[in-house]
C-alpha cells in the first residue's frame, strides 16, 4: 500500500485536512499528530478500520484504544453515567493530554475496547488534530502512531519509520509539543485512578482529586499474569533494540558508571554533558522534567540509529512530568533499574 503523506504548508492545509478526513469516514488508517504523541487514527464508529489499526502496529487485541473526541457533544455520546469529578477534569484538562476512562455507551464496538465495558477518551489540544476531527465529524480511536513495542512517535519521521507502506496516509506536522502520552485516570472504580502518568502531572489532578490512588503499575513489573487496570502496561514497551538500563544515580556517580563502560551509549542530562565521555545522547536538562519528556522517545530511538547495543539512561526524577518520563524509561528498560 502507498502511504499519502499530507502536507500542512499553508496553500495545501486545507486540502489535506478534506483528504485526511474523506480517508478516515471511509474507513481507513490516518496518522495524525496531537500535542502529546502521533497516533494512529481509525473511526470509533468503525470496527473494520479499528481492526486495520491493531493489525498495522501489530498490537494484541486485548489491549483498547483512546477515542479521540473535539467537543463534549462526543463525549455524551460515547460515554454514559460520568461522575461529576469527572466533568470538573474535563473543564480543567480538556483540552490536553488527559484522558479519562469511563462506563461506554453501545455505540462504540467493542473491539475499540477490546471487550472491557468502558472506554478511554481524550479531547486533544492540537489544532490539526482537533480540525481533523470536526472535519470527519466522527470520534476518533487512535493509540500511538509506532509498531507496539517501539519507542512512541513524536515526529513524522518516526510514523514513516515504523508504518511506511501499512497505513493510508500520514499528516506531516511538527514535533509533538508535550512527547510522552497523556494521563489515563479511570472513573469507573469510585476512586479515580491513575493508570498511566502524562502531560497532566500528579500534583494538578491531586488538586481535584484529593483521594486519586495510582495504580501500582505505574512505577511496577505487574505479576506475571496478573489483571491489570490498564492493559498497555503490562507490555514491556517504548523499548529500543539496544539493551536498556535505567540508572538512578547523582551526577558524579552517573559519569563514573557511564565511563567504565566503554562500549555503551548515556542518554543523559544537559548538566552531564562535560563528564561523559562515551557515545552520549543528551535529552534534555535534569532541572526541567518537561525538555526531558519532550525528547526522550527521540532519544531512544537514536539510540538504535546509532546502533547501540547497550544504553545507560539517566534517571529522572518522578516529580511533574518526569513520573511519565520515568514510567517509559522503566518499560524502556524491561525494569531495569541500577541504582548508584
Ligand atoms: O497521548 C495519548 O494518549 C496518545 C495520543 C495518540 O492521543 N495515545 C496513546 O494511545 O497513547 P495508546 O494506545 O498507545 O495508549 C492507550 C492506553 C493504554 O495503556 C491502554 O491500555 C489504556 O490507554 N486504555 C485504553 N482504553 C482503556 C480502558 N477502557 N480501560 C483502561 N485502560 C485503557
Ligand atoms: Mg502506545
Amino acid at each position: 500500500m502507498y502511504t499519502e503523506r499530507l502536507s500542512l504548508k499553508p496553500n495545501e492545509y486545507e486540502k489535506s485536512i478534506a483528504r485526511a478526513s474523506e480517508l478516515l469516514r471511509n474507513g481507513g488508517v490516518v496518522a495524525v499528530p496531537t500535542e502529546t504523541v502521533y497516533g494512529l487514527a481509525a473511526s470509533a464508529y468503525c470496527e473494520d478500520a479499528v481492526k486495520k489499526v491493531f493489525k498495522a502496529k501489530g498490537r494484541p487485541q486485548d489491549n483498547p484504544l483512546i477515542v479521540h473526541i473535539a467537543d463534549m457533544d462526543m463525549l455524551f455520546e460515547i460515554a454514559e453515567d460520568i461522575p461529576e469529578n469527572a466533568l470538573i477534569c474535563a473543564e480543567k484538562f480538556w483540552p490536553g493530554p488527559f484522558t479519562m476512562v469511563l462506563k461506554r455507551t453501545d455505540i462504540i464496538p467493542s473491539g475499540v475496547s477490546a471487550g472491557l465495558d468502558t472506554v478511554a477518551v481524550r479531547m486533544p489540544s492540537d489544532p490539526v488534530c482537533r480540525d481533523i476531527i470536526r472535519k470527519s465529524g466522527i470520534p476518533l480511536a487512535a493509540p500511538s502512531a509506532n509498531l507496539s513495542g517501539k519507542p512512541s512517535p513524536t515526529e513524522p519521521s518516526h510514523v514513516l519509520c515504523d508504518l511506511d507502506g501499512k497505513i493510508d496516509a500520514v499528516v506531516i506536522s511538527g514535533s509533538c509539543d508535550v512527547g510522552v502520552e497523556s494521563t489515563v485516570v479511570s472513573f469507573t472504580g469510585g476512586t479515580p485512578s491513575l493508570l498511566r502518568p502524562g502531560g497532566v502531572t500528579l500534583e494538578q489532578l491531586r488538586e481535584i482529586l484529593p483521594d486519586i490512588t495510582v495504580d501500582s503499575a505505574v512505577l511496577s513489573e505487574p505479576e506475571k499474569g496478573a489483571k491489570v487496570a490498564s492493559p498497555g502496561m503490562k507490555y514491556k514497551h517504548y523499548a529500543p533494540k539496544a539493551d536498556t538500563y535505567l540508572v538512578e544515580a547523582d551526577g558524579e556517580k552517573y559519569a563514573e558508571f557511564v565511563n567504565g563502560r566503554n562500549n555503551g551509549v548515556a542518554i543523559c542530562f544537559t548538566e552531564d554533558s562535560d563528564t561523559v565521555k562515551v557515545k552520549k545522547i543528551v535529552y534534555g536538562s535534569r532541572q526541567n522534567e518537561a525538555t526531558l519528556a519532550h525528547s526522550v522517545f527521540d532519544a531512544l530511538r537514536e539510540a538504535d540509529a546509532l546502533g547501540a547495543e547497550t544504553v545507560y539512561v539517566h534517571a529522572p526524577s518522578k516529580t511533574g512530568v518526569g513520573l511519565a518520563v520515568y514510567n517509559r524509561l522503566i518499560r524502556a528498560a524491561a525494569f531495569r533499574v541500577i541504582k548508584l
